[in-house]
């Protein structure tokens, strides 16, 4: 049986990518500092540590005790748009933290590294975004993501450490953090409507992204690492459909039967256009059944109509507060 890490299992697409893992019949450990996931996401079956990826002396531990055969690393703070206000924190926890983790892979000789990366390694470029286009990060998140890319690249050839390497993007569907306010518009609009609040949308809402339904996602990443040709390589995975947020926004409308209103904040600095090709990850895996936006966003609504209401939480450590948007202050 083969004994495998998922780091972040606790959070969305992590916990789907443990229940995945774990049907796969690995036996299957999930380390996570709660910060953003939550128990009620860990499933039934698999190992639960609950620590940081900051802390090398349990990643020593972990690794002596189990022995991993793979890695699969999903733990990071993922709030792109704070992180220009929380750089330390984010190099430290998705950069550095990530480095703790490839040392103990590479002193065991874990057989393939899975890292979860994100499309912000491209910033603003030309869509559709390629994996052959060299990346040019815009934010401290995606520059985070992209050096343990390059760690990645530089650890296979100076240590054979094998990995495959995902850059979704717009990932969406149950076990999402419904109480983020600052990522996932999909659970932030979500959330708004069973509070019964009005939908807030930065600028005209013209900005257009490929909302990706998380079945479309998670199974290739959990079997990934059982095809040998995608070691070393990078792939793009998600929807190929864009739709825009002011769209968005009314087919969850519908999906509530809410009639909330829309309210405009002042336009932020992001992507305005961002979708990808998938072409090369669909020469390489075995093709998953698509799920349309409405379908998803039903699938999704139902969950959260269900799901525990929790508070909406705000970081409270920003490192810097010029051009902090208002909503983000702490109150
Ligand atoms: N959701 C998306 O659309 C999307 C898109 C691109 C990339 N990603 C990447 O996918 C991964 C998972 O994202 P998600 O949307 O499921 O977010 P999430 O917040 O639901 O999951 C991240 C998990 O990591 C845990 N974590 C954070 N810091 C940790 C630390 N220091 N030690 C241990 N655990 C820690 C959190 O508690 C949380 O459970 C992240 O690496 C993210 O950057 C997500």
């Amino acid at each position: 049986m083969h004994k495998t890490l998922v780091t972040g299992g606790a959070g969305f697409i992590g916990s789907h990518v443990a229940r995945q893992l774990w049907a796969m019949k690995h036996h299957v450990v999930i380390l996570d500092d709660l910060s953003g996931g939550l128990l009620e996401n860990i499933p039934t079956g698999v190992d639960f540590v609950k620590g940081s990826i900051l802390d090398h002396q349990l990643l020593a531990e972990l690794f002596e005790k189990y022995q991993f055969d793979y890695v699969y690393h999903l733990a990071a703070y993922a709030a792109e748009g704070l992180s220009h206000f929380i750089k330390r924190f984010n190099y430290q926890n998705n950069l550095t933290g990530s480095v703790n983790l490839l040392n103990e892979c590479i002193k065991h000789e874990v057989k393939c590294f899975v890292f979860v990366s994100s499309i912000a390694v491209y910033g603003s470029q030309q869509t559709p975004m390629t994996e052959d286009m060299i990346p040019q990060p815009e934010d401290p998140y995606g520059i985070a993501k992209y050096a343990f890319e390059m760690e990645l690249k530089a650890s296979k050839e100076m240590f054979g450490q094998d990995y495959i390497i995902f850059r979704p993007h717009n990932v969406y569907g149950e076990n999402q953090n419904l109480n983020d306010p600052y990522r996932n518009v999909l659970g932030i609009f979500m959330n708004q409507i069973l509070n019964g609040e009005p939908l807030t949308i930065y600028g005209d809402g013209s900005q257009t992204r490929a909302f990706s339904y998380i079945d479309e996602v998670a199974p290739v990443i959990a079997r990934s690492v059982e095809n040998p040709s995608a070691y070393g390589e990078i792939f793009n995975i998600g929807s190929d459909h864009t739709c825009s947020v002011r769209d968005l926004a009314q087919m969850i409308q519908v999906a509530f039967d809410s009639q909330a209103t829309i309210h405009f904040l002042d336009e932020r600095k992001e992507v305005h256009h961002a979708f990808c090709a998938h072409d090369k990850l669909k020469a390489y895996f075995a093709p998953v059944s698509s799920v349309s936006l409405q379908e998803g966003i039903v699938r999704m609504a139902g969950w959260a109509k269900k799901a525990e209401r929790k508070a909406s939480y705000k970081f409270d450590e920003i490192e810097i507060y010029k051009n902090l948007p208002s909503n983000w202050k702490l109150d």
